[in-house]
């Protein structure tokens, strides 16, 4: 079998059309403000990326960029002002902060009906328990390129390979929302490759290189690769090793041009259902 490429770029620029054209209707702009602190390089580029594609789309969006030795109560009080302004529906603190600052009570601090991260323990408790709220974006973008592919969720074997907070966790739950049979694997699973073997969808999300091997992946599977690591030769690559795979799989996610776009477009979607659920 040769897998069929799902092309995340070309979703998340529909994803961001759409958004674009019902802002176009609204009284109002919805407003998103981004929070940097200091300068890591990486998180320079994502925070261009997102005010470039939120201008692009009508939304009402600033970058405020703190000192690297900002202290944390000085962060929560910027937050605080931000959780006051009406004219913001979206706060996000782009992680990592400064370790002078606990990543945790920036997540705490900011107003659940706000966070479109997702990362606030309300959000995520409503996500596990299954009611509505603000889902954090890459899973949820993820959920979207399942749908795009046309994978037949209910009853399928589902598995995640990665149990972090901001993506391994939300993604099993969007998926046992979505009815798949769900298995989470990690680092001290036994026998992984194996268990990877049984997956008839599989996300992986691990942030290590190439570290799936086609012969992880069964024939017929759907797979996503949320990876994004930079090789020492510079290049991109996922968690997967794209080619292997690819020849195993029904349809497979490129690194780059797969999953990362889709992250921004669900953060710009999150920011306009708060918007809508705020000013109603
Ligand atoms: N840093 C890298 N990815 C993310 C993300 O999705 N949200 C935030 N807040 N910071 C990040």
């Amino acid at each position: 079998m040769t897998a069929r490429i799902i092309d995340g770029k070309l979703v998340a620029e529909r994803l961001r059309a759409g958004l674009a054209a019902r802002i176009a209707t609204l009284p109002f702009r919805p407003g998103l403000r981004v929070v940097r602190v200091g300068d890591d390089p990486a998180s320079g580029i994502y925070v261009r990326n997102k005010d470039r594609a939120a201008a692009a789309a009508g939304f009402d969006s600033a970058t405020l960029h703190l000192p690297a030795t900002t202290t944390e109560a000085e962060l929560l009080a910027v937050i605080a002002r931000l959780n006051a302004d009406p004219a913001v529906d979206g706060i996000l603190v782009q992680l990592p902060l400064p370790p002078q600052i606990r990543a945790e009570a920036a997540i705490d601090a900011v107003d659940p009906a706000k966070d479109v991260d997702g990362f606030h323990p309300l959000n995520a408790g409503r996500l596990a328990s299954g009611q509505p709220g603000l889902m954090p974006c890459t899973p949820k973008g993820v959920m979207h390129l399942l749908r795009e592919a046309g994978a037949s969720l209910r009853g399928a074997r589902a598995l995640v390979l990665g149990r972090s907070q901001i993506v391994g966790r939300p993604m099993a739950q969007l998926l046992l929302g979505a009815d798949c049979t769900v298995t989470i694997a990690h680092s001290r699973t036994r026998d992984l490759a194996a268990e990877c073997r049984r997956a008839e969808i599989f996300v992986a999300a691990v942030g290590r290189p190439e570290m799936v091997r086609g012969d992880w992946v069964a024939e017929g599977a759907i797979v996503i690769d949320v990876g994004i690591n930079r090789t020492a030769a510079g290049k991109l690559v996922g968690d997967v090793a794209f080619a292997e795979a690819a020849a195993r799989a029904a349809a497979i996610t490129p690194v780059p041009g797969g999953v990362g776009p889709m992250t921004i477009a669900c953060l710009l979607e999150n920011t306009l259902e708060a918007a809508l659920a705020r000013r109603q």
